[in-house]
């Protein structure tokens, strides 16, 4: 194993940061190993807000129901998927794009998103520095969308929360890597086994941490899963001119 595997073996979201700046060089070399990576078609349909400022940071952290993390972590960034951007191009050449209404368009806009999160991750914590990553933006997407002054064709799919670690956290166990990985053909034989013991294994993780009310994989997703626990994603999504197709 080389030094970078051996980081994203050691990977754990972090949710306590000392009040340490996160140093330009730091943030320079984070977003730029972003810029670098591979998006689709070469659309680069992805914008990055950095956001530093305390201020608007304790605003996100509300805007997220409630995220103490993000407030403390000296840089947040939020990840847009920016069909404004490739529109000009298309308009540059004489077309109208059509794209940014489509399930496919915000799919590939949703893995390149991704894409942009995990490489700032391997970045960041090749650095030492810690992260977590923040679905939560997208619980109140239009306040987002006025705070960080974000213009039609544009939505904030994802955010990273960075900063020098307080308390470190320990890493979280995970199904067993066979309801992961399939050689060749899907296979979901072992699945039902495997959860129960990863319900049981995280009962476990979660006294050994003294969280008490830690619940099981399959109970926390179903009092998660059985209802759209960001339902304004949709409407918001269509009120910025995305996904619209029928
Ligand atoms: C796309 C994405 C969104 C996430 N959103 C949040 C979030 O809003 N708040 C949070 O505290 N953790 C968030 N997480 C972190 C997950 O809860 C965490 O990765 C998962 O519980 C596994 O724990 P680990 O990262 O420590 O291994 C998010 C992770 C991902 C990948």
């Amino acid at each position: 194993m080389n030094q970078t595997i051996q980081t994203q073996h050691r990977h754990r979201s972090i949710r306590s940061y000392t009040d340490e700046a996160v140093s330009d060089a730091m943030l320079d070399a984070i977003v730029e190993a972003a810029h670098c990576a591979p998006t689709s078609m070469n659309m680069q349909e992805i914008s990055l807000v950095v956001v530093r400022d305390a201020e608007r940071r304790a605003r996100i952290a509300e805007l997220a129901g409630g995220q103490a993390w993000v407030a403390q972590a000296p840089v947040f960034i939020a990840i847009v998927i920016d069909f404004h951007k490739t529109d000009l191009g298309v308009r540059k050449a004489g077309k109208t794009q059509v794209i940014h209404e489509s399930m496919e368009g915000f799919g590939a806009a949703a893995v390149d998103a991704g894409i942009m999160l995990g490489t700032m991750i391997t970045a960041a914590e090749s650095l030492g520095l810690g992260i977590v990553p923040i679905g939560g933006i997208r619980r109140n997407p239009q306040d987002m969308i006025a705070l960080l002054q974000l213009p039609p064709l544009t939505f904030p799919l994802v955010g990273l929360s960075i900063g020098h670690i307080a308390n470190d956290a320990p890493q979280k166990p995970r199904l067993d890597i066979g309801t992961f990985r399939h050689n060749e053909q899907y296979d979901a034989s072992g699945y039902a086994a495997a959860i129960d013991a990863y319900d049981e294994n995280l009962m476990h993780f979660w006294k050994d941490v003294a969280r008490s009310e830690g619940l099981t994989w399959s109970e926390t997703l179903a009092s998660r899963l059985h209802t759209v626990y960001f339902p304004r994603v949709k409407p918001v999504a269509a009120m910025q001119g995305l996904l619209n197709d029928k």
